[in-house]
């Protein structure tokens, strides 16, 4: 996959954007410059929700996060929110994601494409209210019903016992014609919702539209997608299959437009920098393609020692042969990737021989722990064994040279093409030298742009 162009008409910051990044390019990297507060955050993370999180129902909440804060102009049917051309390693796809409201559907009407006529983006919203009260009325009934057979009449009970029960009875059984006849109208209202859902799919169906989710604001405005060419079937397809192709990097100190607003004021309220962490790493089990530099660096590298283990294992199982291969392929790259003279070994638990963790030693011999490790080598060694396992996909990353060495800086870029050669990169950068290590053509400016080097 690769991203060939991107335009935001308007998105916080972001205004007219229009941005080529030319599928010949070589090598497929692409440094994306601005002054600070140019928007280079706000849009990769626009582009990773929009593509990571519109074909997954447990990753919606996070494209709402970031839909709760676009609005339609006051007077406008729609809001356009992104477009972008993606070469899918065949043809140009164009993709064009869109909010609307209820006007929207009227001017759709009015061009004549279809005819149906009650439909509202409200409906899908109706629905759950009505079922929740459905199943509270069916737990009345249950209830009544259930007090209703344990009131018994028995032949040793007084006169006066016998007339409060069958009292008792008759009470419940309006109670439970009331609730019966209550049901039974929720019911209706459901299949009336349901039908009119159903209008609606159909209707956005025949233009072509893909309904993605109801915006969580207050308008209900929707997030539409709509590619060109493309039945809703193969939109939905197609958003399936470039949801895992999607990648973004990040610090683990920055704002995510995705999280909550309440996630995202945790970052600075004093003595909650651990909640904000914590909501990230809750965010990232739902977000297979998100990775931030810090937090998980230690572990990919630890994984990445069970992983050639258990290569090493498969490889014996299977050809009788045991070779050690890919534990020493390891240990050779991560040795490259260290300054110089240090070496790295897995740290296995005396107990059982697992893998736990890793550990260095620098060339006079001595220990060192992960947390000895300089916050680069840390950050260069994550991004390796993260990068690695990325095929053939648009990998966002963004402030990837902090706490890089200028020498590490420009080879960044060569160690990106390295580590993953089928994929591109779009890189939010402030830094000369990675734009360094590549042509003019492929830097990329946000308004408003990099000072040119003097
Ligand atoms: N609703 C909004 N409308 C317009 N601008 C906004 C809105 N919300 C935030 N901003 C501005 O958007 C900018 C944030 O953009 P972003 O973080 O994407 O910039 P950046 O290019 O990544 O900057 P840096 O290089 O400092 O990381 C800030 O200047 C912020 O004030
Ligand atoms: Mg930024």
């Amino acid at each position: 996959m690769h991203l060939l162009r991107v335009q935001v008409p308007e998105f916080r910051a972001l205004k007219n954007v229009d941005i080529e990044f030319e599928k010949d390019f070589i090598p497929k990297v692409f440094p994306l410059g601005s002054q600070n507060g140019g928007g280079k955050s706000t849009l990769l993370q626009l582009i990773f929700v929009l593509l990571h999180c519109s074909s997954h129902p447990d990753r919606l909440p996070f494209l709402n996060n970031l839909l709760a804060q676009v609005s339609i102009p006051e007077g406008e049917s729609h809001k356009v929110l992104a477009k972008m051309d993606i070469w899918d390693g065949e043809k140009v796809v164009s993709m064009e994601f869109l909010c609307c409201n209820d006007t929207f559907l009227e001017s759709l009407k009015s061009n004549g494409t279809a005819t149906i006529g009650d439909i509202s983006f409200a409906s899908p919203f109706r629905e759950k209210p009505l079922t929740e009260k459905q199943s509270q009325t069916s737990g009345k009934i249950s209830q009544s019903t259930n007090e209703m057979n344990n009131l018994k009449v028995i032949t040793e009970m007084t006169e006066v016992q016998k007339s409060d029960i069958m009292g008792k009875k008759t009470l419940l059984e309006e109670q439970l014609k009331l609730l019966n006849a209550e049901l039974e109208v929720t019911k209706q209202e459901i299949s009336v919702v349901r039908s009119m859902v159903e209008s609606l799919m159909e209707f956005l169906r025949v233009e072509k539209l893909h309904y993605i989710t109801g915006s969580s604001n207050a308008e209900k405005q929707p997030l539409l997608c709509r590619i060109v060419g493309m039945e809703v079937s193969e939109t939905k397809s197609f958003l399936s299959k470039l949801a895992d192709k999607i990648f973004l990097a990040a610090p683990s100190t920055q704002v995510y437009l995705f999280l909550s607003p309440d996630n995202r004021k945790l970052l600075f309220k004093a003595g909650t920098v651990d909640n904000y962490g914590t909501a990230l790493k809750e965010s990232k089990t739902k977000l297979p393609g998100f990775f931030t530099y810090n937090i998980t660096s230690t572990e990919v590298i630890t994984k990445s020692f069970i992983v050639a283990r258990d290569q090493d294992f498969a490889e014996r199982v299977n050809t009788g042969r045991y070779s050690g291969d890919h534990y020493q392929q390891v240990l050779n790259e991560m040795k490259q990737l260290l300054a110089t003279g240090k070496k790295i070994l897995p740290q296995l638990n005396p107990k059982d021989n697992t893998v736990e963790g890793v550990r260095f030693t620098t060339e006079d011999g001595t220990e060192l722990y992960p947390e000895n490790l300089s916050h680069g080598e840390l950050k260069r060694l994550g991004i390796c064994v993260w990068s690695r396992k990325i095929e053939n996909a648009i990998v966002l990353m963004d402030e990837v040279e902090n706490a890089f060495h200028p020498d590490w800086q420009y080879q960044i870029v060569l160690d990106l093409t390295e580590w993953g050669p089928t994929n591109q990169y779009i890189l939010a950068t402030h830094s000369y030298e990675l734009c360094r290590a590549l042509t003019p053509a492929h830097v990329k400016d946000l308004e408003p742009k990099l000072l040119p080097v003097r």
